[in-house]
């Protein structure tokens, strides 16, 4: 298995370009399944995750084409030759069990097996299934699988979510666009990938309207038809290396950044005493820190517009480093701090009581042997290794894989010491 090397404590200055975002790639490459014309996404990011739902689409009969490191993908769902998702696919990655909607609203029937846990928490489907039935369709749940079958089409329907899933408000959203009559989605989402999906289903010749506030309208039609669409922006990858310049220090300018989806990570480092130029209309992110000591700062994560959940990680990192104590506050996910007790073998001083983790700042990280858990989690050490004095070595980076496009190089472009060595070389 492959590992990080890090040499911390170099300030950091040059530009990082932001990649496309998975969360919205993946549900648009499900998208692809609505129609026998093709689709093509552009702005594609090139993870483990993205090409792992490209192998599961194959698998249904998907003709994909997409070159390794190419970021335009073709997908074309003219004739599948399935419609059943397997345990063994599904269980690799959460984001597969969104292809039953498109396939259920297209042919009427579809297998897929239920995702299971994961290391964050249990994550349940029930919203999505609920959304479902609703819809008119007939659900059977049996031996890990859901088999979903709506025979004379699925139905316009109004759901009112209890709470705010974002994974089921896009899975809902993709089911009606073809659905017989009007759905109206109330507390849906509001994550700007749900206006990503909203942008490409309508360019489809999906009836949407209302991606963005929390009520979600969609006309269903008889068809939808083939699109090009560039993905949006990653949020996340850009908040990231904006902690990395706002923990190592230094002065680099994100480009292709999606400013305006980053409001709340940004007020958060500005609190923290963070120089954030945001340009909306450059679409550039300039993060600067030269020397100045950091604020503590409080966060409570919550759905968009709040502050992410997929950022808690990395802001305790950073916190680790401040100047006084920082509560942070997980409200999404119930087993979301395993990062706590790695960054602590870094010299952090946190202390996790249920939901909330307190973070006392201390004057220095030292580089430690740590272990990645989670995509965020691992990101989050490479943020305090990168701050720390010494040497840190990352194992288990086959979570960032899923989703940092390029990061040792993105990083080594900025002056950070990286080095990624695979357990061959050793
Ligand atoms: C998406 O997960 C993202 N994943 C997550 O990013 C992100 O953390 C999360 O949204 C919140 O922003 C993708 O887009 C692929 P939810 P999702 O449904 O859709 C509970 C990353 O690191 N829930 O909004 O699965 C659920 O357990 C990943 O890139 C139910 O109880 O998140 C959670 O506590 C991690 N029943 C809460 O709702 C349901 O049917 C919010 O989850 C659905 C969800």
């Amino acid at each position: 298995m492959d590992r990080l090397k890090i040499s911390g404590g170099k300030p950091l200055s040059g530009t990082i370009p932001i990649s496309g975002a998975k969360n919205s790639a993946l549900k648009l490459m499900a998208a692809a399944l609505l129609t026998p014309e093709p689709v093509t996404l552009t702005n594609m990011p090139n993870l483990a995750d993205t090409r792992f739902l490209s192998q599961l689409l194959s698998t249904l009969g998907v003709e994909v084409y997409w070159p390794k490191g190419d970021a335009t993908c073709h997908l074309n769902a003219a004739e599948l030759t399935s419609t059943i998702a397997p345990y063994e696919q599904v269980r690799k990655m959460r984001a597969s069990f969104n292809v039953l909607g498109p396939l259920l609203a297209r042919y009427g029937h579809a297998t897929v097996s239920l995702p299971g846990g994961c290391a964050i928490g249990a994550r349940p489907v029930d919203l999505h299934l609920k959304a479902f039935e609703a819809m008119g369709a007939d659900l059977l749940v049996e031996q890990g699988y859901v088999k979903a079958a709506a025979i004379h089409g699925l139905k316009g329907a109004h759901i009112v979510f209890p709470f705010v899933s974002v994974g089921a408000t896009e899975h809902a959203m993709l089911a009606a666009t073809l659905a017989n009559g009007e759905t109206v989605l109330e507390n849906a989402a509001r994550e700007p990938e749900i206006a990503d999906l909203a942008d490409c289903l309508n360019s489809m010749g999906a009836q949407g309207s209302g991606a963005g506030p929390a009520t979600i309208t969609i006309e269903g039609v008889e068809k939808l038809h083939g699109t090009t669409h560039d993905v949006m922006a990653d949020r996340i990858e850009a908040g990231t290396y904006a902690m990395v310049v706002a923990a190592a220090g230094g002065d680099v300018t994100l480009t292709n950044a999606p400013v305006a989806a980053l409001s709340a990570v940004n007020h958060a480092l500005r609190n923290a005493g963070i120089i954030v130029d945001a340009d909306k209309d450059a679409r550039t992110l300039r993060i600067q820190r030269n020397g100045s000591k950091l604020n503590a700062v409080n966060i409570d994560t919550a759905p968009h517009p709040g502050f992410p959940t997929d950022m808690q990680a990395q802001f305790m990192a950073l916190m680790s480093l401040a100047d006084g104590t920082s509560i942070i506050r997980e409200n999404i996910f119930e087993n979301r701090f395993m990062h706590a007790p790695e960054l602590s073998r870094l010299g952090a001083n946190i202390s996790v009581r249920g939901h909330e983790a307190i973070v006392k700042g201390v004057d220095a990280l030292k580089g430690a042997p740590v272990m990645a858990t989670d995509l965020r989690a691992s990101v989050s050490l490479v943020i305090a290794a990168l701050a720390a004095q010494g040497e840190t070595e990352v194992s288990r980076i086959y979570h960032l894989d899923r989703g940092f496009e390029r990061l040792e190089q993105k990083l080594t472009a900025v002056g950070a010491d990286v080095r990624r060595v695979s357990a061959e070389e050793e």
